[in-house]
């Protein structure tokens, strides 16, 4: 649902209020030009038959959700290397769930787009990008050697009735949110010389690419609050104060802590108590809440829901 009934179509609005368009028109151009530059075709780019490096993790110990509690302390150096094998195809998972359901709202926002503008053209661009992007974390986790993840059968239904109903301004702050957290800790792991060879070049290509999505929806999102009606940015509040209550439930499947060898209850619970992990998803998220809040997201019952997602300080 991209224009709300009785919202004036692009090409029927008076000729100063054609700014914000020619804004859009702007910024998708940039990214266009950023897109031909620096693209990646993960198969060709990646040593996909290199052998897994002994010693090395599949994801800094620091980012795993048990990392400084109780739990972790008693944990052998070996148990915390698989912790980090199994969190890493966790995560992953994640984020080709998430891709998978952005890939879908970005079709359906330029449903009804003028179909030679930079901003649909852009779109497709980063449609492109998602797909590789799912492929690559595919075979990441094949390599790995660990299982795939999939959210649980609840979180999954949700997710369908969240990408089902959602409208522009929701979808893109929904956009923000899976995107922005995940690229906070991959700028942590690709530079960081303890972690596998290919997660740092998965996670380096995705950083260099997601970085131009981030500005797309943020831009989107800045436009889009100014110009929806009262209703929809009251809703968006509270469906992305929603969201991040479920992306930050979802965001480690527990069923890591079982095929660890640790009991998932008791894991999940020294999770939830971890004073680490919370500083850990609040720094991943300040950017995206620090915008959010500059653009009128965080008000009312929506920031009440932020809090409590535990994402919001
Ligand atoms: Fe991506
Ligand atoms: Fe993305």
């Amino acid at each position: 649902m991209t224009t709300a009934p009785g919202r004036p179509r692009p090409d029927r609005l008076p000729h100063d209020a054609l700014g914000p368009l020619r804004d859009r028109e702007r910024v998708a151009q940039r990214l266009l030009e950023s897109s031909a530059r620096h693209s990646f075709d993960p198969d060709a780019e990646l040593d996909w038959d290199a052998p897994p490096e002994d010693g090395k993790w599949y994801w800094p110990p620091e980012l795993l959700s048990l990392y400084g509690t109780p739990l972790w302390r008693r944990m052998p150096e070996e148990q915390r290397r698989e912790l980090a094998r199994h969190e890493a195809a966790a995560l992953a998972s994640l984020g080709i769930w998430f891709e998978i359901i952005l890939m879908q709202l970005l079709v359906r926002h330029i449903y009804d787009k003028p179909l030679t503008s930079a901003h649909v053209r852009y779109a497709l661009t980063e449609i492109a990008d998602e797909c590789r992007h799912s492929k690559m974390f595919a075979r990441m986790i094949q390599k790995g050697g660990a299982p795939a993840y999939p959210v649980s059968g609840l979180h999954h239904a949700l997710g369908r009735v969240a990408k089902t109903i959602t409208t522009t301004p929701g979808a893109f702050a929904m956009t923000l949110l899976g995107e922005e957290i995940l690229d906070h800790m991959q700028r942590l792991t690709f530079p960081d010389e303890r972690v596998q060879t290919l997660v740092r070049g998965v996670t380096r290509i995705h950083v260099i690419e997601e970085a131009r999505h981030v500005r797309y929806a943020r831009e989107e999102l800045r436009r889009q609050m100014v110009s929806a009606p009262r209703w929809e940015a009251a809703l968006t509040r509270v469906s992305s104060g929603e969201a991040a209550r479920i992306f930050a439930f979802a965001f480690v499947n527990p069923a890591v802590y079982t095929n660890v060898g640790l009991d998932r209850r008791e894991a999940v619970a020294q999770v939830r108590a971890s004073g680490h992990r919370r500083e850990v998803m609040q720094a991943g998220a300040k950017r995206l809440t620090d915008f959010l809040d500059e653009i009128g997201v965080l008000r009312g019952t929506g920031r009440r829901l932020w809090k409590s997602s535990g994402l919001l300080a």
